[in-house]
């Protein structure tokens, strides 16, 4: 097993991050968010390197990463795309997104494009059962998703950077939800702006 090491910085950033805490282990998550940003991905020598770290084993390590999506025990592309797949997403057309991301990328969930451009994954809900079928890509939502709305945003990821922290959701209408609006407004306006308008009403 070849050894993991990180930059200097980020040994600094993950050691100052430990000091924070008054248990090793409870800096788990934030420690494994700096391995992954450094390294793309966590790999086994990573998860050693981190349980070393932390003072616990790297199978402890594993099924914190192994159970939260937002890590990879794999390089991931550029673009990871996490079509939510449980229920509401499901019976809202979430099977038609994925479809039409794999005939366009020519891949399966849990397999990334031979560019590594794009990684295709299917998750569980992601909190955002009320605009669903949603998609989270790297760190933004995508919601109310259509096939459609697949292909323009493949091309327009394809041809642009992603940005670290872009957390801003995207949420496209759905003309079809309007007898939905007219019953619970509120609670759409909430998922649209977070809570500020609706909360200032
Ligand atoms: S079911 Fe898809 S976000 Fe909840």
């Amino acid at each position: 097993m070849t050894p993991f090491a990180l930059p200097e910085s980020a040994v600094a950033e993950v050691d100052r991050t430990i000091a924070l805490y008054p248990e090793r282990q409870a800096a788990m998550l934030p420690v494994l968010w700096t391995v992954q940003r450094e390294a793309g991905w966590i790999s086994p020598e990573a998860m050693v390197w981190v349980g070393e770290r932390l003072g616990c084993s790297a199978a402890a390590v594993q099924a914190v990463v192994t159970f939260y999506t937002m890590f990879d025990e794999r390089p991931v592309g550029r673009w990871k795309l996490q079509v939510c797949r449980t229920l509401s997403c499901e019976l809202m057309g979430a099977r038609a997104v994925i479809d039409r991301i794999r005939e366009r990328l020519g891949i399966e969930p849990g397999e990334t494009t031979e560019d590594g451009e794009f990684t295709l994954q299917e998750v569980e809900c992601l909190a955002s059962c009320g605009t669903a079928p949603m998609m989270q890509c790297n760190l933004k939502f995508y919601e109310n998703l259509t096939p459609e709305r697949i292909d323009a945003l493949l091309d327009e990821l394809r041809g642009s950077t992603p940005r670290p922290f872009d957390v801003e959701p995207v949420i496209y209408e759905r003309p079809d939800l309007d007898g939905y609006r007219a019953m619970f407004p509120r609670t759409l306006e909430r998922a649209r702006t977070g809570g500020a308008e609706a909360e200032a009403k």
